[in-house]
């Protein structure tokens, strides 16, 4: 089945998308706290400051869930395809499926009965990954699905009644506040029937100095992560920020275990985003991003709360971060 969206609906969704980055911003920086969205971190330059915080010996989170994908498969397996009921394997933000694609590989080689369905917002990353798995694992059926993740989830429902399983790894649930949070997984909840499964990555809460440190390194990598955003404004929204002076800082507070990014302003200046000036002053903040950490009894009411009963969890080799199964009520 052809699931690709055709020209025209693509070009509008990009339209679309164009005006909402320039309303999200200006709305943003005209708050009283300034504010900017760390899910428009990832352009061409954003992608690949994220492939290089991955590969920084600071940032354990990618290694402990690769850790888990690559020594725990016998584990998820037995979560997500223990009777032998076909279904559909559906992930959230699939991007390359790098620790994915070690399950997928192992549920071909036992036989099991299912569709992998990754779902992305970036139709390249979307036939890039297709080509990959159709060399690397041939027999694997795939079915791309490029767009927002509830509609997605929402035609995967319309394509097959099979049950589903639903892959949301990365700690990217740790980007949104607890009301956030807590809204996405009813939504998610929402959109799946009785007995499907979700599958979140989670990161625990820790040494203080190891989770500071993985977003605070001396390289500055993490900092140009920050700073991209306001290049990716200058460039797409017709803006004159003056990066040089803005500053990364980072916190963390292990009390609520949010490790959050902020840029502080230099000194006091102007900014104009098209025609609308907007003005800093000296050591004012822009609030980037949170990075939430868990502790279990958090991650146990979340699922309470948003309808799911919580089949199990699977943590690294060093217990600092978890996938943790929920199971819809
Ligand atoms: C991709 C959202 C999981 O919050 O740890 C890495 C993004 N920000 N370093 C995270 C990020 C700064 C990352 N996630």
């Amino acid at each position: 089945m052809n699931v690709q969206s055709d020209t025209d609906s693509y070009k509008e969704n990009n339209q679309v998308n164009i005006t909402k980055f320039h309303s999200d911003v200006l709305e943003g920086l005209q708050k009283k706290q300034k504010k900017l969205s760390s899910k428009y971190f990832y352009d061409k330059t954003g992608d690949r400051l994220f492939q290089e915080i991955m590969a920084m010996p600071e940032y354990y989170l990618t290694k402990c869930e690769l850790d888990i994908f690559k020594n725990k498969k016998e584990d998820l397996t037995a979560f997500i395809a223990s009777e032998n009921e076909p279904f559909d394997l559906i992930e959230l933000g699939a991007g390359d499926a790098m620790k994915s694609t070690y399950l997928l590989k192992y549920l071909v080689e036992n036989n099991k009965d299912f569709t992998y369905m990754p779902i992305d917002i970036s139709g390249n990353i979307l036939s890039v990954l297709k080509e990959k798995l159709s060399t690397e694992i041939p027999k694997l059926e795939v079915v791309s699905l490029e767009g927002d993740y509830f509609e997605m989830l929402d035609k995967a429902a319309s394509m097959s009644s099979r049950k589903k399983v639903v892959l949301f790894l990365g700690s990217n649930i740790g980007n949104m506040n607890s009301d956030e949070a807590e809204n996405f997984c009813l939504e998610l909840n929402k959109n799946l029937h009785s007995g499907d499964i979700v599958l979140i990555g989670f990161d625990l809460k820790k040494n203080p100095h190891t989770i500071l440190n993985a977003y605070n390194d001396e390289t500055g990598i993490t900092a140009a992560f920050n700073l991209n955003l306001l290049h990716r404004i200058n460039r797409e929204l017709n803006a004159d920020f003056e990066v040089e002076n803005f500053q990364h800082y980072q916190t963390y507070d292990p009390l609520s275990g949010a490790c959050r990014s902020y840029l502080v302003s230099l000194k006091n200046q102007d900014v104009t985003i098209e025609n609308e000036v907007i003005s800093f002053k000296e050591n004012e903040l822009i609030d980037m991003e949170v990075s939430q950490k868990f502790s279990e009894k958090e991650i146990n009411k979340l699922a309470e709360k948003s309808g799911f009963e919580i089949l199990g969890e699977i943590k690294d080799s060093k217990k600092w971060y978890v996938d943790s199964v929920w199971k819809v009520i």
